[in-house]
C-alpha cells in the first residue's frame, strides 16, 4: 500500500447568509468590528427552510461522486459526523445514502454506515476510521466517504448565536490518494470538561469563555502529545496549519501560543532574543503566579514581532477565508480551513506538492487532536474542481427580520410555516415526515 488519504473533498454551504457587521450588530445594538476585528466574520451561512444536515452532506458527497466518476459499488463505508442529529437511534449516514440512492444506479447495501459523535472532533475521527480501515486492509479495494454536517445554530439571544453557520463538508478516503496523505502520527489532549454540552436539547449550553480556555489547553496537550511520535516541529516545517476554526478570533488566540511552545530552544527564539528576551522558564520562577506574567508579556511582545507575523499571515491566515464567509460548520470547520488555505496556494500558482500541513482538530467536552498532512500530486486539480465560490455568492442576503424567521423554522420547538427563500435546483431536499416520524428527503431536478 503506498499511502492513505484525502482523495477529494466537496463543500456544501446553506444557500442563506447572515451578514453580521451589517445586519446583525446594528440589531444586537454592538459595534460591527467585534465581529470583522474581535471574532473575525463577516457571515455565516445558514439553512434554507428546505435544506438541513441531511440534504447538505447528501449534495455535498453526490458531487463528490459524480465528480470522481464513483459508483455505490465503489464506496465500502459511509460515516457522518454530526452534533446536529435529529434521530438518537438511526444514524444520519442512512439518510444520506438513501438520498444518493435516488440518483445513482445500485445501493449501498454492503457498505458499512455508522455516525460519530465528539463535538467538532468527530469529522477527523471518521478519517481515523476511515483510514485505519483501509490500513488494516477491510475495505475490499473500496473507498470510504466521510461527511461532516451542522448546522450550529445557537439560542436566540446566547453569546454563540455571533457565530452561527451551517454547511457540510464530503471527503474521500482511499489509498493512493490525489489530495494530502495523512500521517500516521497522531497527539491527543483530551479530558472530561464542561464547557458546551446539549444535553437532549436542540441548542447548546455553552460556557463560551471557559469553551475557549479549554480549547487552547486540550489543543497544547495534543502537540505535546504528537511530538512524542512526530518528533520536534519547527515553524519552517509546515506550509499550512489549518486549525478547528468555531471563529477565527479563536485561531489567532491559539496560533501565537502554538508558535511561543514550537519556537522554544530553536533558533527562531535565539534570533528573537535581542528584541524581546529569551522564553520564561518555570524553573526561573519561585512564583508561579509571575512566571505565568512574564509568560504572558513575553506572548504579547512576541505577537508583534515581523517573524511571527510573517509566519502568521504565510501559514494560518491562508487557512481563514471561507470561515470569516461562513461561522462555525462544528465538525466540519477544521475540514474548511485546510480547503481555504490549499485554495490560497492554489489561486497564487504555487508548487505545494510534498509540503505539510499541520492540521489541529477540536471537539468540546473535550478532545484536540494534531496530525501532519502531505500535499499530493494531484491536489491543484481538486482544489480546481471546487465551486465554492460560486455557492458563497449566490447566497440569498437576509435582512434581521427574515434571519430571525429563518432561525424560528429550524427550531424545532416553534411551529412555523416560513417560505422558502430560494428555489431548488438539481439538489436534495426535505420532503415532509414520514408514517413514523422519519424525515424525508426528494432529489429536485
Ligand atoms: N472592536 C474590535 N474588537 C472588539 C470590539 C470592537 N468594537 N468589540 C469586541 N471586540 C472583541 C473582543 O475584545 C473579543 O476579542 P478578544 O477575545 O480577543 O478580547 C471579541 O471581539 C469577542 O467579543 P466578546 O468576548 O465580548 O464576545 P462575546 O461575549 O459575545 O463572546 C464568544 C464571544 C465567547 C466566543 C461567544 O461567541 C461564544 O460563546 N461562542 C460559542 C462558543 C465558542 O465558539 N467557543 C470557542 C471554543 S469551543 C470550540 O471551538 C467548539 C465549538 O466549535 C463551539
Amino acid at each position: 500500500m503506498t499511502s492513505v488519504g484525502i482523495d477529494a473533498i466537496e463543500i456544501h454551504t446553506g444557500k442563506l447568509k447572515l451578514d453580521l457587521a451589517e445586519t446583525f450588530a446594528p440589531a444586537m445594538d454592538d459595534a460591527p468590528e467585534k465581529y470583522t476585528k474581535g471574532l473575525g466574520l463577516h457571515a455565516s451561512s445558514f439553512p434554507d427552510t428546505y435544506e438541513d444536515i441531511v440534504t447538505m452532506g447528501a449534495n455535498a458527497a453526490h458531487r463528490l461522486m459524480e465528480r470522481k466518476e464513483l459508483e455505490p459499488d465503489d464506496i465500502g463505508r459511509i460515516d457522518v459526523a454530526t452534533e446536529s442529529a435529529f434521530d438518537h437511534s438511526k444514524p444520519v449516514s442512512t439518510y444520506i445514502a438513501g438520498c444518493l440512492e435516488q440518483v445513482f444506479e445500485g445501493d449501498f447495501h454492503h457498505a458499512n454506515k455508522g455516525e460519530r459523535k465528539f463535538a467538532c472532533v468527530a469529522g477527523t475521527q471518521s478519517i481515523d476510521d476511515a483510514y485505519n480501515w483501509i490500513r488494516a486492509g477491510r475495505n475490499r479495494g473500496r473507498a470510504a466517504i466521510v461527511v461532516a454536517t451542522d448546522t450550529a445554530l445557537y439560542a436566540r439571544d446566547d453569546p454563540g448565536e455571533s457565530t452561527q453557520g451551517a454547511g457540510a463538508v464530503a471527503m474521500l478516503i482511499d489509498e493512493d490518494p490525489d489530495l494530502v496523505e495523512l500521517s500516521k502520527a497522531q497527539g491527543f489532549g483530551s479530558a472530561d470538561e464542561t464547557d458546551f454540552l446539549k444535553p437532549q436539547q436542540q441548542f447548546p449550553s455553552v460556557d463560551g469563555k471557559r469553551s475557549v480556555n479549554v480549547y487552547l489547553a486540550r489543543m497544547r496537550e495534543a502537540m505535546i502529545d504528537y511530538q512524542r511520535v512526530g518528533g520536534d516541529i519547527h515553524p519552517d516545517d509546515f506550509r499550512l496549519g489549518p486549525f478547528h476554526t468555531p471563529f477565527p478570533g479563536m485561531v489567532r488566540k491559539a496560533a501565537v501560543l502554538a508558535y511561543r511552545h514550537i519556537i522554544r530552544d530553536t533558533d527562531i527564539e535565539d534570533a528573537l532574543a535581542d528584541d524581546i528576551g529569551r522564553q520564561p522558564r518555570p524553573e526561573g520562577f519561585d512564583d508561579e503566579e509571575q512566571y505565568r506574567e512574564a509568560l504572558s508579556e513575553y506572548t504579547d511582545a512576541l505577537k508583534e514581532t515581523d517573524r511571527y507575523q510573517e509566519w502568521y499571515d504565510r501559514t494560518i491566515n491562508p487557512t481563514l477565508s471561507i470561515s470569516r464567509q461562513v461561522g462555525n460548520w462544528y465538525t466540519g470547520s477544521v475540514h474548511v480551513a485546510r480547503v481555504s488555505g490549499l485554495k490560497a496556494l492554489a489561486e497564487a500558482g504555487e508548487d505545494a506538492v510534498g509540503d505539510q500541513l499541520l492540521v489541529g482538530s477540536y471537539g468540546s467536552g473535550a478532545q484536540a487532536e494534531i496530525h501532519v498532512e502531505t500535499i499530493q500530486d494531484g491536489w491543484e486539480a481538486e482544489l480546481d474542481a471546487l465551486n465554492i465560490d460560486e455557492q458563497l455568492d449566490s447566497r440569498y442576503d437576509l435582512d434581521f427580520e427574515e434571519y430571525e424567521d429563518v432561525h424560528d423554522a429550524h427550531n424545532y420547538d416553534e411551529e412555523t410555516a416560513v417560505e422558502e427563500f430560494t428555489a431548488p435546483d438539481s439538489e436534495f431536499v426535505f420532503d415532509g415526515w414520514g408514517r413514523m416520524g422519519e424525515r424525508q428527503y426528494r432529489y429536485v431536478d
